[in-house]
């Protein structure tokens, strides 16, 4: 078995998923990035110099054959990153929203991490202290949600869709006590990418960062918290 750190990011052919793959590779691991889009996938892995597999977050299936692909490759897997998420477009208000729409976004960004960390929680356990990062949102924290994103219009399917990826988090790192495996939430603060049409006012690589930090957590590193790169945030 190689020596060299196995790391998989979800979702990771543009965006703040790039730039958490490029910043893992520069770290010397052996990087895979997992995408649906097979065109993007093969462009950015190609760009990264990564490895690279099909991986529809919504889509168990594909879970499983990307979990079956890394065994046979590399036996094991080190670092998982649940990168994968979608916004669902601006109109979510809870009192006009379509429930069709809420599901949706959940379906993506918090039953995708279920299904992707489940598929691989048995290669993580052959990793001698694997570590998982949740790439949730500020806007996830109900505790900011109503003080510094107090001027967000409101939302049925994002916030809550992170709000309860949070929770996810924090239950999974009960569960997994005892494995050496640590699990976080990671907030990359308001980047420039396509989710946002490139409002944000971080750039995407800084908003990898704290994933990045979060990926490569020593073992006495926290479990079950929510970070950005100031430290913990309120749930
Ligand atoms: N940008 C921000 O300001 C910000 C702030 C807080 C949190 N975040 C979080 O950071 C993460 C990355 O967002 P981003 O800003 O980099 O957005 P992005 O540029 O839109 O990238 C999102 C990535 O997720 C992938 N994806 C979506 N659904 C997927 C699925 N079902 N299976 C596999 N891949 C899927 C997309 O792939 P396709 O090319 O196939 O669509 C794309 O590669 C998300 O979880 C987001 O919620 C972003």
């Amino acid at each position: 078995m190689t020596e060299q750190k196995i790391a998989l990011v979800t979702g990771a052919n543009k965006g703040i998923g790039y730039e958490i793959a490029a910043q893992l590779k520069a770290l010397g691991m052996t990087v895979i990035i997992g995408a649906r889009d097979e065109q993007r996938r093969a462009q950015a892995a190609q760009a990264l110099g990564v490895e690279s597999v099909a991986l529809d977050v919504t889509d168990a299936g594909t879970a499983e054959k990307a979990a079956a692909w890394i065994d046979e490759r590399f036996g094991r897997l080190d670092v998982l990153v649940n990168n994968a998420g979608v916004v669902g477009g601006r109109a979510q208000a809870p009192t006009t929203v379509d429930p069709a729409l809420v599901r949706e976004v959940f379906e993506t960004n918090f039953f995708g991490v279920l299904t992707v960390t489940n598929a691989m929680l048995p290669l993580l356990k052959r990793s001698a202290g694997a570590r998982i990062v949740n790439m949730s949102s500020g806007v996830g924290s109900i505790g900011a949600a109503t003080a510094i994103y107090g001027e967000l219009p409101a939302g049925a399917a994002y916030p809550p869709s992170k709000t309860a990826l949070n929770s996810l988090t924090a239950q999974y790192a009960k569960d997994l006590r005892g494995t050496g495996i640590l699990i976080n939430a990671a907030d990359p603060g308001y980047c420039a990418t396509d989710l946002n049409n490139h409002t944000g006012f971080r750039t995407a690589a800084q908003g990898a960062a704290i994933a990045v930090k979060l990926a490569t957590l020593d073992d006495d590193g926290p479990t079950g918290g929510f970070f950005n790169d100031d430290g913990p945030l309120p749930w």
